[in-house]
């Protein structure tokens, strides 16, 4: 078969290939780039930016489930300055693109952020309004199509870059909160964020997580990942980055058909260090053995009964 076209456009950024890393679950990249070439990613989302350093939440903040984790890490960075200074530099070094992620307790914490990162290096900024892990802002402003609206439209006034909504699946109709996002404006969206749970320690009757709830990722949500992005997909005319449960190269495949143009990769990266590349050459894999010799055949490509 004839050489394979990987790449994919997303608001204007090339991408070589559909495959990201998801915020939060990759640092800034130092850690993965002892096991493998970041150049071979698509693009990097790094951990989620705040203006100011933060700590995060007190430990315990992760606990296992049935095919999946929850987490309570509340945001902990060491902030926008820092980031462009310390560890953008590093990542740049890598051919691939650099999308970052930030999260704010009010609407002028986003137009900041997005005002000095857009006179950074960076490729994209992508808006988490959907953390379930901070008191304020984060999901807040996700959960509510007016806040949606209005963080989106006064991020876009100022950034210089594409703008990714970063949506959370903590909703009743996800569509609302997705068109929302493209009426302000904005160039993409992601999704899908955590989903709020709790777990419960039997022996001590308290929660596992000392912020007693997290937010719950891993192949446990990879339906609802699904369900969404195919949602979205009918719903609005930006393009998707799909994410939540993706863990071999054939779960890349499916969220792409239900319409994601590019796939992120979180939990599973926890587990196997290894698991963006090896998703990214099952993709592969799974274009050649299917005659598919253009990725972005497979955006949508799912046929409703
Ligand atoms: C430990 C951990 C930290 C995370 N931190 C962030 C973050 O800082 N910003 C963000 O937008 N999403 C964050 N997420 C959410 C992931 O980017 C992703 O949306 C979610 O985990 C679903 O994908 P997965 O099932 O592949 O992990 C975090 C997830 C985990 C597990």
């Amino acid at each position: 078969m004839s050489k394979l076209n990987t790449a994919v456009n997303i608001a204007g950024v090339e991408f070589k290939n559909p495959i990201v890393t998801a915020s939060g679950t990759f640092g800034f990249g130092r850690e993965f780039s002892e096991f493998f070439d970041l150049s071979q990613l698509g693009a990097v989302s790094v951990k989620g930016l705040t203006l100011k350093p933060k700590a995060g939440n007190p430990p315990p903040r992760a606990a296992e489930s049935a095919s999946g984790m929850l987490n309570s890490v509340g945001l902990q960075n060491p902030g926008v300055e820092s980031f462009i200074k310390d560890e953008l530099p590093f990542l740049r070094g890598f051919d691939t693109k650099i999308i970052a992620n930030m999260a704010g307790n009010t609407v002028e914490d986003y137009v900041e952020m997005a005002r000095i990162l857009s006179d950074s290096d960076v490729d994209m900024l992508e808006v988490n309004i959907s953390c379930p892990n901070v008191k304020e802002g984060g999901v807040a402003f996700g959960v509510d199509e007016r806040s949606v609206y209005e963080v989106t439209k006064s991020v876009k006034a100022v950034a210089k870059k594409p703008v990714i909504i970063k949506l959370s699946p903590n909703v009743t109709d996800i569509k609302k909160m997705a068109r929302a996002a493209e009426s302000g404006g904005a160039d993409a969206l992601s999704l899908i964020n955590t989903l709020l749970g709790m777990r419960i320690d039997i022996k001590t009757r308290r929660p596992i997580l000392k912020n007693n709830t997290g937010g719950l990722s891993g192949p446990a949500v990879f339906p609802i990942a699904v369900r969404m992005v195919h949602d979205v997909y009918e719903t609005v005319n930006i393009p998707i980055i799909g994410m939540g449960g993706v863990a071999r190269g054939e779960d890349a495949v499916e969220l792409m058909m239900a319409g994601a143009s590019a796939v992120a990769v979180g939990s599973a990266a926890l587990v196997n260090p290894l698991a963006p590349i090896e998703i990214k050459r099952g993709l592969e894999k799974f274009m050649e053995e299917n005659d598919v010799c253009d990725v972005t055949a497979l955006t949508g490509a799912a046929r409703m009964w």
